[in-house]
């Protein structure tokens, strides 16, 4: 999804960024490369894929949750703001909150200009009479929103429990990014995905029909492709970890062999059992969501989840800026 490569027939050229943070995870232990590098064009697909699976809960438990809880959310917010989404948006979650909530406009922000252009037009098309500023930009940092919403309150949209990707450095600081980007009175809708049980933990990231593992693994294929890597990728295996002490699924791939290669010429060795980290989704209980958002800068002010508690939504209100006492 970040890469800005210039085909040359066979061979790609990669994002320096993507050859940077590979080089430096192969070398430091443990081994980590930030999940951001999973979303070239395969990835992308396989995550599509994994949204479908039996398994994986979370997508169609908060699709089902948001439906049941538009029109609320709806009243909560009010008319008139303008919705801004930090990312190109879900072809399903997006529709329904822009049909309940009936924004000024609609502001997807994301990195990758491909994707902003292509949802936008959709939702263009499907909502005509909608004001769409697509920004491309990296939300990970304040950003100066569109002259044409200035004036107008904001609700700021962040589903998928994507926020769960990060560690509780980054999520803080994404949240307070997000609350300087929005502006004063702003509102934040974001979904977070629960604690639950392990067993039902780890089979949402390592199903039975084997995508999530083709996912993890699609990495080291794309570092074959992009940086002229060596991996043997027979030599390693999808492992999905629940870390209790830290609440999140760690997924690894782990080396079934002892196995050398070279990634642009560099050499690498690692033994059976070695692991490289590839990410990390952090789960929430009521407590944690609601400590993260303050922590962030946001207020929680309502909270909704499905029967079974498997995943929560929030809405939250900027904090001014100077919380009492
Ligand atoms: C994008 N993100 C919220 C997904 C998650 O559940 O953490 C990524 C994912 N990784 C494996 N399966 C899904």
């Amino acid at each position: 999804m970040l890469k800005q490569e210039i085909e040359d027939g066979t061979r790609s050229f990669a994002d320096p960024a993507f050859r940077a943070d590979v080089i430096d995870g192969l070398t430091r232990r443990p081994r980590a490369i930030p999940a951001r590098w999973f979303y070239d064009h395969r990835g992308s697909e396989l995550f599509e894929a994994i949204t479908e699976l039996p398994e994986y809960y979370p997508t169609r438990t908060e699709t089902a949750l948001l439906r049941s809880v538009a029109g609320e959310i709806s009243e909560r917010v009010g008319p008139g703001r303008a919705m801004v989404e930090f990312g190109s948006g879900s072809s399903t979650k997006t529709p329904i909150v822009l049909q309940a909530l009936d924004p000024s406009a609609y502001v997807p922000i994301d990195i990758s200009g491909d994707f902003l252009r292509e949802s936008s037009r959709a939702l263009c098309e499907r909502f005509p009479g909608l004001p769409v500023f697509p920004v491309e930009a990296d939300f990970l940092k304040p950003i100066a929103l569109p002259h044409q919403v200035h004036t107008a309150p904001k609700l700021g949209f962040f589903p998928g429990s994507t926020i769960g990707n990060m560690i509780p450095l980054s999520s803080t600081d994404l949240l307070r990014a997000m609350r300087a980007s929005l502006g004063e009175g702003a509102m934040l809708l974001i979904g977070m995905d629960r604690i639950k049980d392990v067993g039902v933990l780890e089979r949402a990231y390592d199903d039975a029909a084997g995508v999530t593992a083709q996912f993890n693994l699609n990495l080291l294929e794309r570092i074959n492709r992009e940086l002229d890597g060596t991996i043997p990728i027979d030599a390693f295996r999808h492992r999905a970890i629940w870390n209790d002490d830290r609440a999140r699924i760690e997924m690894h791939l782990e080396a079934v062999r002892d196995v050398v290669f070279t990634v642009e010429g560099r050499p690498f060795e690692m033994s059976a059992g070695e692991t490289i980290h590839t990410e990390n989704s952090h789960k929430y209980g009521r407590r944690d969501a609601r400590l993260l958002l303050r922590s962030g800068g946001w207020t929680p002010i309502a909270e909704w989840t499905d029967p079974d508690d498997q995943f929560a939504l929030y809405l939250a209100e900027a904090q001014p800026p100077r919380p009492a006492p």
